[in-house]
């Protein structure tokens, strides 16, 4: 089962001929993505990763994973941005929130090193005590100062409780193939090592070892989420225009922005998708956010968020529109009981499920942005299932290189990100002769 654009709440604010003339632009996106002909043609990867990737990694992958779990209480996870987002994302999506509480035979999973935050830090190692720790480091660079520290303060840890062989045994790299500070290091202490490949870049890379290392401790079937992957690769490499609704989308949103809807606004209605979010606005933020242009990429979970961004969304500035993940679905069956007394008048609700209340509660939102002046663009998804993970992860990464082609962008760079990090070391004292002017600079604005 695939992912479906529905148009309904779209189509009054964007008119066929609009989606006509955008139509070569996104078609010849989509070839120069396939041909490899265009900016950042080293980083496209990822776009036949679904099913051309290494059998022998992926088996170990499997046998790690298998080790973890029967090693280890505790997972954490050492990455920040596209070396955590896409992990997250994928557990939380499938398994809840609540993962870590309701983890069953597996162990809890931690993320740590995605910020500089002490308390963060400090609060994951009080999780860990008396607990059986493993390790998985992902940093694609291995010079990532966020991850760098985590992954010190951890190794130091596993080392102090189980001495240097065992810790060996438990410490898990994922990292580039042959270079890099974290490559070398971990070679040197004979740690296991997973690869991010060199035409992969970090935001398109939760099908790699990245994201499958992970995922596969949380006993996610990666199988499955590969299948996605590959059947959304196959329908969306493939169809032509009218019935391919990832290049829809990604005209539908150039449309939108041209015509002054510059802030794009993921809505969900299931807080497991929260993360999804997140990854998504990694994804878009960093790929398309350069040359002074790009849509900004924002992300809200419905009903939550209608008692906060509700109001703007429905009257403020009319510069946005939304994009909905419409999970159709539900896990669970949740019906509201009736009540005697009905103080809170709710009777009228009673023997409804809460899945069918949400759905309501969707198509009323709908409705109401949509009169209000916000085009709403809607992706029914079918279930929260690995497979549908996968297929919505190659879903927007897709949409995301056409869509960054078609806005006349390099969208697997980040040239940007560089910016606070040299302020931070050169601010850090960090022993590099080529900050020292930068050091006196940033000194005599802070003053
Ligand atoms: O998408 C990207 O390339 C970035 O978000 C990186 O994933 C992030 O900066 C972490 O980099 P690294 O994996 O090198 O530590």
């Amino acid at each position: 089962m695939s992912i479906r654009l529905n148009d309904k709440f779209i189509r009054r604010y964007v008119s066929a001929e609009e989606m006509e003339g955008i139509r070569p632009q996104v078609e010849l996106a989509l070839e120069t993505l396939q041909q490899g002909s265009g900016l950042g043609a080293d980083f496209l990867g990822w776009i036949r990763r679904p099913v051309d990737y290494d059998k022998e990694e992926y088996a170990r992958i499997q046998a790690a994973a298998e080790k973890i779990r029967k090693s280890c209480d505790v997972l954490i996870v050492i990455g920040i941005g596209g070396s955590y987002l896409g992990a997250r994302a994928a557990i939380e999506f499938v398994r809840g929130n609540y993962y870590n509480s309701l983890h069953g035979d597996v162990p809890e999973v931690y993320f740590a090193g995605n910020s500089i935050s002490a308390s963060a830090l400090a609060d994951t190692l009080r999780l860990c005590e008396g607990k059986d720790i493993c390790v998985n480091v992902v940093s694609k660079s291995g010079t990532t100062t966020e991850p760098a520290v985590a992954f010190r303060i951890f190794r130091e840890l596993l080392e102090k409780k189980y001495g240097e062989k065992e810790a060996r045994e438990r410490i898990f790299v994922t990292t580039d193939k042959k270079r890099g500070k974290l490559k070398e290091f971990a070679d040197s202490k004979g740690y296991e090592t997973f690869v991010i490949p060199d035409d992969i870049g970090g935001r398109y890379s939760v099908l790699t070892a990245v994201g499958l290392l992970p995922i596969a401790v949380c006993g996610i079937n990666t199988d499955d989420m590969l299948r996605g992957a590959a059947d959304a690769m196959r329908a969306y490499t493939t169809a032509k225009f009218e019935e391919n609704d990832c290049l829809k989308y990604a005209a539908y949103r150039n449309i939108l922005y041209r015509a002054g809807k510059v802030t794009e606004i993921l809505a969900a209605y299931e807080p497991s998708l929260q993360m999804v979010g997140e990854w998504w606005k990694q994804l878009f933020g960093e790929s398309e956010g350069k040359d002074a242009k790009g849509l900004f990429p924002a992300s809200v979970i419905f009903s939550t968020d209608l008692h906060s961004m509700g109001q703007m969304i429905q009257q403020g500035m009319r510069n946005i529109f939304e994009t909905v993940l419409d999970v159709h679905a539900s896990n669970d069956k949740v019906p509201v009981p009736m009540d005697l007394e009905d103080a809170d008048g709710m009777n009228f609700l009673s023997g409804k499920d809460l899945h069918e209340i949400n759905r309501c509660a969707m198509e009323a939102t709908l409705c109401a942005h949509s009169d209000g002046g916000v085009p709403n663009i809607v992706l029914e998804i079918p279930d929260r299932s690995a497979y549908s993970f996968g297929y919505l992860v190659y879903f927007f990464e897709l949409a995301c290189g056409v869509s960054g082609y078609t806005l006349g962008v390099n969208p697997f760079n980040q040239p940007g990100v560089e910016a606070y990090k040299s302020n931070m070391f050169a601010l850090l004292g960090k022993p590099d002769p080529s900050l020292d002017a930068l050091r006196t600079l940033l000194e005599q604005q802070m003053k």
